[in-house]
């Protein structure tokens, strides 16, 4: 039986379907506030019996910070995909991120090499490779550098990988996935599915920084060919192209018939940007819009070769435009509705 973590979110949705829909016996992990209703939802851009693929699947309450909780979730369990962890650039959320993500997954592997479990997938980021390497594209051998352009996301995503490198020492069969930014449907109210509807109430402003963007169904696919392979010890940056905000909103923009954002921020005023939404939302007790951690990474140029993956399995990636150009089918879709 394979066992899931983060199985609620948007990567962990569609791992979920595409594991139940091959039939794979799946037991995933939630807490007591998650909402599966949205797995239902995302079953159901894709199926039409999405009710039924949905009640295949085993829940059990688990914290991924009660050890006792997710040792009980292991029984009977022999591959795990670990793609829980609380992804933020809040301030407020730093330390919560920090304890879950690394201390969370140091538990995980522990118990997962004292079960002798056959075969662990790791879900880390693109945002553990060098981060200060802002002229050459980043590959599997960029290795994490000290840098005040880190994010606490980062730093919090490179003490996990850290610590399933240490469980591979120590005889867990593991590999790692390194995806860049995810582009899926569904969470339309945060995160990158979030930037859909920025772009649908009318969005602005862009940036020329550039990133690496991946269909959220390519990591997932990868993920299960490299669970079925024979291959371990390894890590694969999972990214299917390079291309800037201002490229990625002007997508956005074609497919959801909304005008492109004309204002390019230039770096500097980038910086004033989160200074200022920083100052407002501490008055006004609310979310900001923009912090520290946005304005450095939407200004910077990040670039990232899919080439290892590409030839290990033969993998061939959605192109951003075409994922762009779906997604925005499902939010029209949803917002039609
Ligand atoms: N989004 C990206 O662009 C991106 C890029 C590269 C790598 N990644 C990595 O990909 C993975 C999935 O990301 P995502 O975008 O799908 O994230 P997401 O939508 O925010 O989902 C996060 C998942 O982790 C679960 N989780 C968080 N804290 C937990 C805890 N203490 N105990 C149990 N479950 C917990 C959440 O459960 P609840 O529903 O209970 O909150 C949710 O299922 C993460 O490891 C992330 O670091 C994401």
């Amino acid at each position: 039986m394979i066992l899931v973590t983060g199985g609620t979110g948007l990567l962990g949705s569609h791992l979920l379907f595409d594991l139940v829909s091959a039939g794979r016996p799946v037991r995933a992990i939630k807490r007591e506030t998650s909402n599966t209703g949205m797995v239902k939802k995302v079953f159901s851009y894709y199926s039409d019996t999405a009710d039924e693929l949905f009640g295949k699947i085993q829940w059990v309450d688990a914290d991924i910070m009660d050890f006792r909780a997710m040792d009980d979730a292991l029984e009977g369990i022999d591959h795990v995909y670990h793609a829980g962890a609380v992804v933020s650039f809040y301030p407020r959320h730093h330390k919560t991120m920090l304890r879950t993500n690394t201390e969370g997954t140091a538990n995980l592997v522990n118990l997962c090499i004292d079960r002798k479990i056959r075969k662990f997938c790791y879900v880390s980021s693109v945002a553990v490779l060098g981060r200060a390497v802002n002229d050459g594209i980043s590959d599997e051998n960029t290795w994490w550098q000290p840098s005040n352009k880190n994010s606490v996301y980062g730093q919090s995503k490179y003490g996990a990988e850290r610590e399933v490198w240490r469980g591979m020492e120590e005889g867990l069969n593991a590999f790692i996935v390194n995806p860049s930014v995810i582009l899926g449907p569904g969470f339309w109210d945060g995160g990158n599915s979030g930037l859909f509807s920025l772009v649908w109430k009318g969005l602005k402003y862009y940036t020329r920084g550039v990133n690496g963007y991946v269909d959220v169904r390519d990591i997932s696919r990868a993920m299960i060919l490299l669970m079925d392979s024979n291959i371990s010890g390894e890590r694969f940056i999972v990214s299917s192209e390079n291309i800037s905000y201002q490229q990625l909103f002007e997508y956005m923009a074609k497919y959801l018939g909304k005008p492109a954002p004309s204002i390019n921020v230039p770096p500097a005023l980038t910086g004033l940007a989160w200074r200022v939404e920083a100052v407002r939302s501490f008055i006004m007790r609310s979310k900001p819009e923009v912090t520290k951690e946005m304005a450095t990474t939407t200004a910077q140029v990040y670039t990232y070769s899919n080439e290892k993956l590409r030839k290990a399995i033969g993998f061939e990636f959605i192109p951003v435009e075409q994922s762009v150009k779906e997604i925005s089918e499902i939010f029209l879709r949803d917002h039609q509705a």
